[in-house]
């Protein structure tokens, strides 16, 4: 294995920035590429066709060009509708993100669960088999909140981001209750982390949130263990679209160590 291949993170925007953040801390040398999907984001309102078809056709051509070690897509929406797929068309091993609801049924007391996705998410026969797996004596409440994509790339631009409208994204969770009172909530898609303080502030200070981005980055070490790590170059940001609409995100790319961007 030549030390300089990379790991390639894949995601439809900045949302896989919450899995390259623990990857840092468990594998703070291994050379990273990052892959933003920008000209498709957001997959969340698009059909599975749609998404497997662009997931499967950029990582495909991405691992000819970069040649990386291992993929991981850090975005729930592509990984619940074509992680499979992936596997089927790259020979390296693919790590995916899906909702975290096995450590979200460990946690919860008041037996009441809550998961916030994206449209597409929510609706995955991948979800019903977690909820069936690990959940089935809790109630699980689904919510699509698509408008927290679009502020979380906001935020990473640079741009002010209202309570009020994290607040809304996220109102439909919380009128489903009916009684019931959640107090752990799955954020679904990678962006949502970006806005945990905000979340926390509109559920309180009784309601827990887990993600699984750490989970993801053990295991990508799991994968790799034993394999040696050398940077040849700056660890990149490569962007499907507009790449000026790329550059606008440095400054945030800078401090998840990303240091170069260029278009793809
Ligand atoms: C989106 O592109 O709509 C969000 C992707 C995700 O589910 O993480």
């Amino acid at each position: 294995m030549d030390p300089s291949a990379p790991i390639l993170l894949f995601d439809s925007g900045v949302g896989g920035l919450t899995i390259l953040s623990e990857l840092r801390k468990v594998l703070p040398e291994a050379p990273v590429i990052y892959a933003a999907d920008l000209a498709g984001l957001p997959y969340g309102t698009k059909t599975e066709a749609e998404v497997a078809a662009r997931a499967c056709g950029l990582l495909g051509r991405m691992a000819e060009r970069y040649q990386p070690r291992l993929a991981c897509i850090a975005c729930n929406t592509a990984s619940t509708i074509a992680l499979g797929m992936v596997r089927e068309v790259l020979e390296i091993p693919i790590v995916g993100t899906v909702p975290a609801i096995k450590p979200a049924a460990a946690l919860t007391r008041s037996g009441t669960i809550g998961l916030l996705g994206t449209q597409a998410t929510i609706r995955q026969g991948y979800v019903d088999r977690l909820e069936a797996s690990f959940a089935g004596d809790k109630l699980l409440l689904r919510h699509a909140a698509p408008g927290l994509v679009g502020l979380a790339e906001a935020r990473l631009r640079g741009q002010d981001v209202a309570l009020a409208d994290v607040a809304d994204a996220v109102s439909g969770l919380r009128s489903q209750q009916d009684g019931a009172q959640i107090d752990t909530v799955v954020l679904a898609c990678t962006h949502f982390p970006l806005l945990e303080p905000e979340l926390a502030q509109v559920f309180g200070e009784n309601v827990r949130f887990v993600h699984g981005a750490d989970g993801i980055a053990r295991q990508v070490a799991r994968l790799t263990e034993g394999q040696s790590f050398k940077r040849s170059g700056p660890d990149r940001f490569i962007a499907t679209g507009d790449i000026d609409m790329a550059r606008e995100l440095a400054p945030a790319l800078a401090t998840y160590g990303l240091n170069e961007i260029s278009g793809f």
